[in-house]
């Protein structure tokens, strides 16, 4: 029987909104990092890896056959053709230094190849602000109990903008000397540390447009959806080194901004 995105999307609501109490609660505790990844500081805290066990758990039990693919533990395969992507804590940063802007971030997709996966339905929630993001296929985006929709800006020169930089010194440079031949023709930058709340926030009209290169599949997939959903033009088709250009912006300067991060050579 096909999956119904509505009841997979009440699942992940579900399962993240928990998670992010897990997270809130360890957060209140006390984080340290526990170890490093790409570079030094490229960090996971215990409550990274605490909090995707969980997530996986309560996914086995209530669905077997899906695969799982997430930041923190191995990948495993399914016999659905449905794949989970979850971050477990997007914005590791903020969450290490008690900015409250972290994320529990859930996707479930069709196909496991992030080239060519279609995202049945995706949950971020924002545990610090107890905001909850949510969207499935066909299903619009919402942000609680209010649907959300990407902004009408007049100009992509009056548009606030963000973007996110990698955790590698060199590639960070490379996408900071990009990020200023933006900013001049656009309102403002930001880049507040959390990729999937970037998107949540282009899909809930906060921001105008956001990009960034590098990201991996658990950073955007969720975000990508509800910002898609919210009416957000949305790309994710970019890669380099499996990893992704991940851009989305209100309709009405969105190919202004794709031929202004053309010319900037993001
Ligand atoms: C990171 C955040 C950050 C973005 C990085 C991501 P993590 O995810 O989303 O905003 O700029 O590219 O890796 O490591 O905190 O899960």
């Amino acid at each position: 029987m096909a999956a119904d995105p509505t009841e997979l999307l009440a699942l992940a609501v579900d399962i993240a909104t928990a998670a992010g109490e897990l997270a809130l609660r360890r957060r209140r505790e006390g984080v340290e990092v526990a170890a490093t990844k790409s570079s030094i500081v490229d960090v996971v805290t215990a409550a990274d890896r605490d909090v995707e066990a969980y997530i996986r758990v309560r996914l086995a039990q209530a669905r077997p056959g899906d695969a799982f693919l997430g930041e923190e533990s191995d990948a495993s395969a399914g016999t659905s053709g449905l794949t989970w992507v979850v971050d477990p804590i997007d914005g590791t940063v903020n969450y290490l230094y008690d900015i409250p802007r972290w994320a529990v971030s859930i996707a479930v997709v069709e196909g496991d190849d992030p080239a060519t996966w279609r995202a049945l339905a995706g949950c971020v929630v924002n545990p610090s602000l107890g905001e909850v993001f949510a969207a499935s296929i066909g299903g619009g985006a919402s942000l609680g109990a209010r649907t959300i929709s990407a902004s009408e800006p007049a100009t992509l020169g009056t548009s606030l903008v963000a973007t996110g930089f990698g955790y590698d010194a060199a590639i960070r440079v490379a996408q900071a000397e990009a990020a200023v031949r933006v900013i001049g023709s656009v309102r403002d930058l930001r880049r507040a540390g959390a990729a999937a709340l970037d998107l949540c926030d282009v899909g809930a009209g906060r921001l105008d447009a956001y990009w960034e290169r590098g990201l991996a599949p658990w950073d955007f997939a969720a975000g990508a959806l509800i910002a898609a959903e919210a009416g957000a033009v949305v790309s994710a088709d970019d890669v380099r080194d499996g990893r992704r250009l991940v851009t989305a912006a209100a309709p009405a300067i969105a190919p202004e901004f794709a031929a202004l991060l053309r010319r900037a050579g993001v």
